[in-house]
């Protein structure tokens, strides 16, 4: 049976009482674990680990993560200035998008790190700034994530250059003039140890091409346990060899290559708990099963309707029982979609936990949600508002970092029509 990671029962209950729910709850002891474990990564020439903040965005994480000594990935221009309104400096900001921003070449004259992730990205860039510096994402060629739509290495994926394009990268380069100073790849969430070594090795193969190129950034994608069954990568085991191949090159070329990651998932995972209220229970007959309602779902945790990923669910009766019953959990939305007991990999079908039998009211939380799930949900759908992310400090104490979104705010652009 799965149990609270962080919380005890008298603590979400307190929360329940004090914020209401459904609520996320970050555990700053865990956030600057992670951290602290990230940035032991084996290296030989020096190491920058960058938050990749698309995984959760609130200022005060980032704020968190700046203050153990973290950079920032960001994913959009919008989140290059989110990170700079929480006080990131822009020179410890790379972006890594599948869109230029509108104002990119304000971004990059503010300081901005930019790894171009298309060849037509590259071009614009060097129509932008010739003879100046950037990095290169790049497709190895293969890619491993926890599902499909986690992988975004290969030929089915649309991020970063493909590595067979290798001639037409260093054609625009040479033409501009351009300071390729770091290779880039980033092969998908949650991947095999095994294929993120491998692809490691054909990144430095990568770095042998641009004589220019200080820095290897090998991107995020370290897998994490959020079930009991599930393992966690051990980011001593696969970086060592990334340290080895690191050292050969200095040997052969007397390149000190810097390396750098960027995990989300790593660092966010298990950090974050959501306190959710169980408000209705279903039953549906002989052939049929016992639903629980949560008082919130895909509007908090898309994750298992998209990819059918699977979170600890632990159940906290008010009334005690030794009886278990299987129960398939569900959000609050008009929508079968709404679905927070998926299969393992098929995100449609309904599966069942064996979790202590419950009443309404009792509280439910689900754990390993501090990943693309407040970041990434399905916003005021059914017009539920965004809730509410509180901050557990290793004091003990709770701060509030993002309030509970009101009816206002949700519909605060729209304009009504003149009559
Ligand atoms: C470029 C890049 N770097 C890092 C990450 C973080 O990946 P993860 O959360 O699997 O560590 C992502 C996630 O999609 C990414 O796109």
């Amino acid at each position: 049976m799965e149990t609270l990671k962080f919380l005890t029962p008298e603590q979400a209950e307190a929360l329940r009482a004090q914020f209401g729910t459904p609520l996320y709850v970050y555990d700053e002891r865990t956030l600057k674990a992670q951290a602290q474990k990230a940035l032991a990564f084996p290296n030989a020439f020096g190491l920058t680990v960058r938050y990749a903040m698309k995984a959760s965005s609130n200022g005060a994480l980032l704020q968190i993560f700046a203050r153990c000594g973290l950079h920032i990935d960001a994913s959009s221009g919008y989140e290059c200035h989110r990170a700079m309104r929480a006080g990131i400096a822009p020179d410890k900001i790379s972006l890594s998008t599948q869109e230029l921003p509108a104002d990119f070449s304000e971004l990059y004259e503010r300081g901005i790190q930019f790894n171009a992730c298309s060849l037509s990205q590259l071009a614009r860039f060097a129509e932008l700034f010739p003879e100046r510096e950037l990095g290169i994402r790049f497709n190895p060629g293969i890619g491993s994530g926890g599902t499909v739509k986690t992988n975004v290495g290969g030929p089915a994926s649309s991020f970063g250059i493909w590595h067979e394009w290798l001639d037409e990268v260093k054609a625009i380069v040479a033409k501009a003039n351009l300071r390729v100073l770091r290779i880039h790849t980033h092969i998908g969430s949650g991947s095999d140890p095994a294929v993120w070594q491998h692809v490691a090795h054909l990144s430095l193969k990568m770095v042998r091409e641009f004589s220019d190129a200080t820095t290897l950034n090998l991107g995020g994608g370290f897998k994490v346990g959020r079930m009991n069954y599930e393992q966690t990568t051990d980011l001593q085991e696969i970086g060592e060899p990334v340290r080895d191949a690191l050292e050969k090159l200095h040997a052969e070329t007397g390149r000190k290559i810097h390396l750098e990651i960027e995990p989300g998932t790593y660092l966010m995972a298990n950090s974050c708990a959501l306190v959710t209220t169980i408000q209705d229970i279903v039953h549906t007959g002989a052939d049929g099963y016992h639903f629980l309602k949560l008082d919130a779902g895909m509007t908090e945790l898309l994750r298992p309707s998209l990819y059918a990923s699977q979170h600890p669910i632990v159940v906290l009766p008010r009334r005690r029982t030794d009886k278990f019953l299987p129960y398939v959990v569900v959000g609050h939305c008009c929508e079968s979609g709404d679905l927070l007991t998926p299969a393992p990999e098929h995100h449609d079908v309904l599966h069942t936990r064996e979790l202590p039998e419950v009443s309404i009211g009792d509280l439910c939380v689900i754990e390993g949600v501090g990943a693309y799930c407040s970041s990434m949900p399905a916003k005021n759908y059914n017009s539920f508002p965004e809730s509410p992310e509180v901050l557990l400090r290793e004091s003990g104490e709770l701060a509030l970092i993002r309030r509970r979104q009101t009816l206002e705010q949700i519909v605060q652009n729209e304009i009504s029509l003149a009559e």
